[in-house]
């Protein structure tokens, strides 16, 4: 009889780089994102927990404020993580593509599977990281997890003076567009390539696989992997763990 739910083959090591080096501007003042409290907790521990709490990862590499390493190394001795897991610090970059580089710089042999998730997702469910892994096992180099859109989207051409009217370019098909999440999974060698070759600003990882070519494939998504960037954000953040917290009661 086979186990369904032990994906294979067994033997991939999976590591996670989870870049927090951001200010987070758009949240308004105050310490950088990654650091700022969730129900008394930072949200970078709340990331590194979900990261780790996928039995396949084996290492999560923190990618930590350009200034901020030895902060995050006290913080991450300070809370409670899986003793199956071990976990790595390095200093990050000016830009997101930049941090990640330097998180996968500090990947030792032997990882063969790497996810890239972000800090600013704190409360990615487990099952979300899971599927992720399992689809990259099964063979996709390159597997993003994402949602259906709600909203219309329209292509406009940007004003030039922030306030002014936006002329209406195109309305891209709704069904057809998805709002992409973080992890996103890899193959290593793959993403490693994508970061030596691909030098044009980018806002997710397989874009830049995207443009080596290569197929990426996407993968159910999860409300709860939304990405915290506005003040409501922490607002909807805090709600969803005291809903965890009162079902956890039961
Ligand atoms: N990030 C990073 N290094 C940077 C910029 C961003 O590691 N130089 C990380 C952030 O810490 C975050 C993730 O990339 O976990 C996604 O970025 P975003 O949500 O844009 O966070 P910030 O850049 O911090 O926010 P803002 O753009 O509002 O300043
Ligand atoms: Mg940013």
């Amino acid at each position: 009889m086979s186990d369904v739910s032990l994906p294979s083959p067994p033997e991939a090591r999976t590591a996670a780089v989870i870049p927090a080096a951001g200010r987070g501007v758009r949240l308004g003042p105050g310490a950088p994102k990654a650091l700022r409290a969730l129900n008394g907790t930072p949200m970078l521990i709340h990331a590194v927990r979900a990261m780790a709490a996928s039995r396949a990862v084996s290492l999560v590499v923190v990618v930590a404020p350009p200034d901020g390493a030895a902060e995050v190394k006290t913080l991450l001795d300070a809370h409670a993580l899986p003793d199956r897991t071990d976990f790595v610090v390095v200093p990050g970059g000016d830009s997101r593509q930049e941090s990640v580089k330097y998180g996968l710089d500090a990947l030792p042999p032997g990882i063969d599977i790497v996810l890239v998730h972000d800090a600013a997702r704190p409360l990615v469910p487990v099952d979300t990281v899971d599927a992720v892994i399992e689809a990259v096992r099964d063979g996709a180099p390159a597997v993003v997890p994402a949602l259906p859109l709600a909203d219309t989207v329209k292509e406009v051409e940007p004003a030039a003076v922030a306030g002014e009217v936006e002329p209406v370019v195109a309305t891209p098909e709704r069904a057809r567009l998805r709002a992409v999440q973080t992890p996103q999974g890899f193959d290593r060698e793959t993403l490693l390539r994508a970061h030596e070759t691909v030098t044009d600003d980018v806002t997710d990882d397989a874009s830049m696989v995207e443009q080596l070519g290569v197929r990426v494939v996407v993968v159910p998504g999860h409300e709860e992997a939304f990405k915290v960037t506005r003040p409501l954000d922490l607002v909807l953040a805090e709600a969803v763990l005291a809903r965890r917290r009162l079902n956890d009661g039961f």
